[in-house]
């Protein structure tokens, strides 16, 4: 029996009040070639939310994180952090804002050649004038933080999938961000492993107090850290909204993606759309041997 479940309800509640948005997205467009991949995209990130965003694959999610960041341009559009217009920035002041966005990159994007600890401190030693005991310290902390210890010394070839995701975390964690941006954290990785990293996203949002956004497939680890969900199709945004809405939402291509990849604890037997699904099935003629 599909039974209702009461997934983040009590950590959203405390941030709807504070409407303010962290990152706002205003009708980006982005082509490669003749191929249009974002095409007027709009989305808002509330501060200290965790917003999910959803999509196929190819359908420009990966792209939209290196867009925020600043990694790639857009060819029109905005991008707003913090109340300013990015692309309105130098440079310098570009970086300077970088830094308080970590990113987990979809592959982790480890240097395999150094350790652990030189990855972490990869970003703080091209871009601070720290001392090596000051670096050590905030890797020491920051792997704490992902919960990994003793692993400094180790190379990314001896690390699991999901040790890897955690040392890529680490180091996003390098500059005390005040957003993180996860590219499919969850993607290759056993069950177990998924609800260790869906676990450590919520503490990090709940301990750091960071806005976060989670691009990913999985609506395991969708649902279990949402605070709000988006979907994006053929370059823009067809939904968006809590957990609760996204579910309740009666749209053929949201259904799809969601309502059926959705964990059977947090579907609701009274759900309109589900309903009218199971009926529908009931009513199929059996399949062919
Ligand atoms: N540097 C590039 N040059 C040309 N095309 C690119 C480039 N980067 C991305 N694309 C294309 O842009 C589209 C969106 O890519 P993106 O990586 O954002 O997809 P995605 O939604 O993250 O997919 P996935 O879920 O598989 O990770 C894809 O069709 C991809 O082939
Ligand atoms: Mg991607």
């Amino acid at each position: 029996m599909l039974r209702r479940s009461s997934y983040r309800k009590d950590r959203s509640v405390s941030y709807v009040l504070n409407a303010e948005n962290m990152i706002s997205v205003k009708n980006i467009t982005k082509n490669f070639g003749e191929k249009n991949v974002l095409n007027g995209l709009n989305l808002e990130i509330p501060r200290g939310e965790t917003v999910v965003i959803m999509g196929r694959s190819g359908s420009g999610k990966s792209i939209l994180l290196k867009i925020i960041t600043g990694l790639i341009s857009a060819d029109s559009g905005e991008i707003w952090f913090d109340g300013t217009e990015i692309s309105k920035l130098k440079t310098k002041k570009i970086n300077v804002l970088r830094q308080k966005i970590g990113m987990l990159f979809q592959s982790a994007a480890l240097f395999d050649s150094m350790t652990v600890a030189e990855n972490v401190a990869f970003m703080l030693d091209q871009h601070t004038d720290y001392g090596n005991q000051e670096i050590r310290k905030i890797v020491d902390e920051k792997l704490e933080l992902v919960d990994l210890e003793g692993v400094q010394e180790l190379r990314p070839a001896e690390l699991s999938g999901g040790m890897r995701k955690r040392v890529g975390l680490a180091r996003a964690l390098a500059f005390n961000p005040e957003v993180i941006l996860y590219d499919e954290p969850t993607t290759g990785l056993d069950p177990v492993t998924c609800n260790e990293i869906n676990q450590l996203i919520r503490d990090l949002h709940e301990r750091l107090q960071v806005t976060s956004v989670v691009v990913t497939h999985d609506m395991h680890s969708a649902f279990s850290v949402a605070t709000r969900m988006a979907m994006i199709h053929d370059g823009k945004q067809i939904a968006y909204g809590t957990p609760d809405e996204i579910i309740n939402i009666d749209d053929p291509i949201l259904q799809q993606f969601v309502l059926f990849g959705a964990p059977d604890q947090i579907l609701n037997m009274e759900n309109p759309i589900l309903k009218e699904y199971l009926g529908r099935e009931a009513e199929l003629p059996p399949a062919k041997a």
